[in-house]
């Protein structure tokens, strides 16, 4: 099974693809996960990709498309993946669809996180992101045992440097402008599913179960 997840920033994409990654038992694969690694790391493709992260802007596509298209040929993804945050422009989507078709194979759902704009901010304020496993968690909707430390790995929650609320606002703006069309590019391609992102964390994955199937 071959997953898109679509949505603004802070929808719920990266919840719901740990969700989905772990029932189906398929990779979770997050472009911005791994940008946040290499910033980490401090390699190359990191430095490159916090210039325009930090800005709220999108990683050119030419520094993204390869790693993506490299990664889903990997051995652990023959039986499909999550991808969370790819595609997030048409040229994307496009090169995505190209490579796929080259090795006889397609995305099956694109699942759209639909949450309104005024959400949004308030949300990206009160999540946490830990510093070691990258684990995320929100102050009020999904908060760890111990404030401040993570569940999963006992390190330490930061408020993630492109949440800050003026940060946030930019890349709504740029999603709005480049990622939002793919809802109809999917929706031609006749596999797009809206699901409600504003309500509890575990209805919304119900919600993707049902479409997905048990
Ligand atoms: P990326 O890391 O993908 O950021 P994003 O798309 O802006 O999405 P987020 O991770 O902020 O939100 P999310 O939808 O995963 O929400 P989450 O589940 O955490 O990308 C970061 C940057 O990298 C980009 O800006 C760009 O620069 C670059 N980049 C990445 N991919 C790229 C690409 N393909 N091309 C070019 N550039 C690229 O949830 C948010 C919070 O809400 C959490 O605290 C969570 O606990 C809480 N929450 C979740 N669901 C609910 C709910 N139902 N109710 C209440 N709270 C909830
Ligand atoms: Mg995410």
């Amino acid at each position: 099974m071959k997953i898109i997840m679509l949505g603004a920033p802070g929808a719920g994409k990266g919840t719901q693809a740990k969700k989905i990654a772990a029932k189906y038992n398929i990779p979770h694969i997050s472009t911005g996960d791994i940008f946040r690694a290499n910033i980490k790391n401090g390699t190359e493709l990191g430095n490159k990709a916090k210039t325009y992260m930090d800005q709220g802007l999108l990683v050119p596509d030419e520094l993204v498309v390869d790693l993506v298209v490299d990664r889903v040929r990997q051995e652990d993804c023959v039986n499909g993946y999550v991808l969370d945050g790819f595609p997030r422009t048409i040229p994307q989507a496009e090169a995505l669809d190209k490579a796929l078709a080259a090795i006889g194979e397609k995305i099956d759902h694109a699942i759209d996180v639909n949450v309104p704009d005024e959400n949004i901010v308030h949300r990206m304020s009160g999540r946490r992101a830990c510093v070691g496993c990258g684990a995320t968690y929100h102050l009020e909707y999904a908060p760890t045992k111990e404030e401040g430390i993570c569940d999963a790995c006992g390190k330490e929650l930061i408020l993630r440097d492109d949440d800050k609320p003026e940060t946030v606002k930019k890349r709504l703006g740029v999603y709005h402008e480049q990622t939002q069309p793919l809802i109809d590019y999917y929706t031609n391609a006749g596999i797009l599913k809206t699901v409600d992102g504003t309500i509890d964390i575990n209805d919304v994955f119900q919600a993707i179960v049902d479409i997905l199937g048990e």
